[in-house]
């Protein structure tokens, strides 16, 4: 790995091998769902808490400050949206120099594997990486998973596996069943999508599980900014990330946040 890629890894990726990424790109196919109408008014708050933010160039240019020192890992993969015929039918929607000038630390991708655009979105991932790695930036693949698809380990592990195998330098999947399988056959660091909002309580024994199991981090989006208390919910994810916090100790911290006007 050349030194700028690395760097740029180490931004996202912290010195205690963890991260906690927020994800809010969830437009780029879901139109302004629930919790980011306003796109600026839910992240502004959060990002002093974030390791990275990941979200389109779209959102970056208008709703993040121009002098965040916060990483930004830019989605650049979409053509398909929530009412379309397929959502795997996805192409790179940004250019490397769009990246470049944006100043990104890493871009992400999603793969689709087993459906019916999957050699599409595997070469996708393939000419990223390629054209990633000329210019030091390292590429996250999003191991999406499509309503035909299950999220058990054998797939997950298959899809993590392929990604890492065509060149990603971290891979963002789902926690299931047998989890560690996931993790010990991808060669590379691994982050946990947080998926459907859940309880508080839950979401937080995902993220722990997930650690405790080998996850490097989560990259965690509806379970942060669709609470109630998003600021009180981010910080509780730290402390079980980057603290080791046990599912209790969050959840207190959490409560007692939340009862502030920041952990609001
Ligand atoms: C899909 O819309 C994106 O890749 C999200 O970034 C991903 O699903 C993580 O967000 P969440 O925690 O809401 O699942």
């Amino acid at each position: 790995m050349d030194w700028g890629l690395k760097n740029r890894l180490s931004k996202i990726i912290k010195s205690d091998g963890r991260t906690v990424m927020l994800a809010v790109d969830h437009g780029y196919f879901l139109g302004p769902l629930s919790g980011l109408e306003v796109p600026a008014k839910t992240i502004t708050p959060l990002i002093p808490y974030a390791d990275s933010l990941m979200l389109t160039r779209g959102i970056l240019r208008t709703s993040i400050p121009q002098d965040t020192d916060t990483p930004i890992v830019l989605r650049v993969s979409g053509g398909n949206s929530i009412v379309g015929k397929e959502l795997s039918n996805e192409g790179i929607t940004v250019s490397i120099e769009e990246a470049i000038r944006l100043n990104v630390s890493a871009m992400a991708l999603s793969i689709y594997v087993g459906s019916e655009y999957e050699h599409q979105t595997l070469l996708n991932l393939s000419k990223l990486v390629n054209e990633g790695e000329k210019y030091g930036i390292p590429v996250l693949a999003v191991t999406a998973v499509g309503k035909e698809m299950g999220r058990g380990a054998r797939y997950l592990s298959l899809a993590s596996r392929i990604a890492a195998e065509l060149g990603a330098h971290i891979v963002k999947t789902y926690y299931c069943e047998g989890f560690e399988r996931v993790v010990k056959s991808c060669p590379v660091p691994i982050v946990i999508a947080g998926g459907k909002k859940i309880p508080e309580r839950e979401a937080f024994k995902l993220a722990y599980n997930a650690i405790r199991k080998g996850a490097c981090g989560v990259d965690m989006g509806r379970n942060i900014f669709q609470s109630e208390h998003p600021m009180a919910m981010i910080q509780a994810v730290r402390e079980i990330v980057h603290e080791n916090a046990s599912v209790d100790e969050a959840f207190k911290l959490f409560n007692s946040l939340k009862g502030k006007r920041k952990g609001k």
